[in-house]
């Protein structure tokens, strides 16, 4: 039985820790894919950008998967199967992720933007894991966030001992990527005060940081490595954040990340990833199928504003995310794991009040209309399962 050690993505051979690194929730990309990564640096030998793992081509598959495809290695490698399917990781436009990987390997930034939930932070931690082999050089833009998260900072003590010397000079994961020729990841970059976002405008335009602290030593300047790229990330619908400037924003291009458009993909997606998150729990997955379908449905017709028939639906302020929708499945596959005897289905609509009922207290009217409008009118159309749904209008309290 193979096993993701990871919410939301699905089943790889087993990955696990090294023995003797104490057991982590969360894997980083490059450890929970280390077998795939490895067979595809084997696998596609076509030509790389500099500094490089794998190919561009290499680099999509990775993300969207073989499709279900074998690959083979052209030669036996100790080490390695001979043959392997690459699970898909990201669901969505494989066009959106082909754009991404020719944006990384020419000479702007990429910046992924769009709602909350819709695995922005995830694309970009898988894209930076398979080009470069690591996607720790990670930057988490908060309004506190200050230049020297994207240059470079000093250690104090040295300082006063030593003055400004290299060894004094504490690197940014930007100015890392520099020198090594690797991916920089800026998470949430609208939320650095624009000032601070416009430390990057050099940094993508010339490549290079001076350090005018050392000016005297041939440290003075650093340039970047062949391979240093920059992926960014924003969600435009959060409070807090701050426009990008146009000289910044020229040098970033804008991939839109939208949520899933296939339903049934989504709906798979969700159980995929609500089994992961339950056996991590360390129990197994027993919510029925046709429970997690309407859950489904709510979300994505709350979403939209539009019911699967057509009908309009009032949307609420927040975004229902499919993130959102893997919690709520998670959380009804412990409570059936840990909390049994009674039916999971009662748990749904109060779950669902948790997700809507955050900022707008007028939220939870429209949640009430939902289950008014499309809920009953399943209901009266005969179907078992809304039917129930609609007994429960009472657990929206
Ligand atoms: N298209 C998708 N493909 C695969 N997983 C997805 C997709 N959309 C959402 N998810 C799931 O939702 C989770 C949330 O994704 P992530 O944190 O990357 O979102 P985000 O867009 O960065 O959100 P935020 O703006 O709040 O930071 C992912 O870990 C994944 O489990
Ligand atoms: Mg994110």
């Amino acid at each position: 039985m193979t096993v993701t050690d990871q919410p939301g993505l699905p089943d790889l051979p087993e990955q696990t820790a090294p023995a003797d690194r104490p057991a982590r929730q969360v894997l980083p990309a490059e450890e929970r894919y280390a077998a795939e990564l490895a067979f595809l640096a084997a696998q596609d030998t076509g030509p790389r950008p500099p500094g490089w793992a794998l190919t561009p081509r290499a680099v999509v598959t990775f993300v969207c998967g073989s499709g279900g495809e074998e690959l083979a290695l052209p030669r036996r490698r100790a080490g390695l199967p001979a043959k392997l399917v690459i699970a898909p990781k990201f669901v969505g436009e494989r066009a959106l992720v082909e754009r991404c990987v020719v944006t990384l390997a020419g000479e702007r930034g990429l910046l992924l933007v769009g709602d909350p939930g819709t695995a922005k932070s995830m694309l970009s931690e898988l894209l930076s894991a398979a080009v470069c082999g690591t996607s720790a050089l990670t930057v988490q833009g908060t309004a506190g966030t200050t230049e020297d998260a994207f240059r470079y900072g000093w250690n104090y003590a040295r300082l006063l001992a030593q003055g400004p010397t290299p060894d004094a000079l504490v690197d940014s994961p930007v100015l890392t990527a520099m020198r090594t020729g690797r991916v920089a990841r800026i998470e949430e970059i609208t939320r650095c005060l624009p000032e601070v976002q416009d430390a990057l405008v050099s940094i993508l335009s010339e490549r290079r940081v001076t350090v005018p602290e050392l000016t005297a030593t041939e440290d003075a300047v650093v340039s970047a490595a062949p391979g240093f790229t920059v992926i960014a990330t924003a969600n435009l619908r959060d409070r807090g954040v701050s426009e990008m400037s146009a000289a910044l924003k020229r040098r970033f291009n804008f991939e839109t990340v939208q949520p899933i458009a296939d339903a049934d993909a989504e709906a798979d997606l969700i159980r995929r990833q609500a089994v992961a998150a339950v056996q991590r729990a360390g129990a197994g997955f027993a919510v029925d199928d046709a429970v997690l379908d309407a859950l489904v449905t709510v979300f994505r017709d709350l979403r939209t504003g539009r019911s699967a028939e057509g009908w309009d639906v009032e949307r609420p302020g927040t975004v229902m995310s499919t993130a959102e929708a893997v919690q709520v499945a998670a959380s009804l596959g412990v409570a059936a794991a840990y909390l049994p005897g009674g039916d999971v289905l009662d748990l749904l609509p109060g779950h669902l009040l948790g997700v809507v009922r955050k900022d707008d207290p007028a939220d939870h009217e429209r949640m009430l209309g939902y289950w008014d409008g499309p809920v009953r009118r399943r209901a009266e159309d005969g179907s078992a399962m809304w039917r129930r749904l609609w007994d429960l209008r009472g657990n929206l309290r």
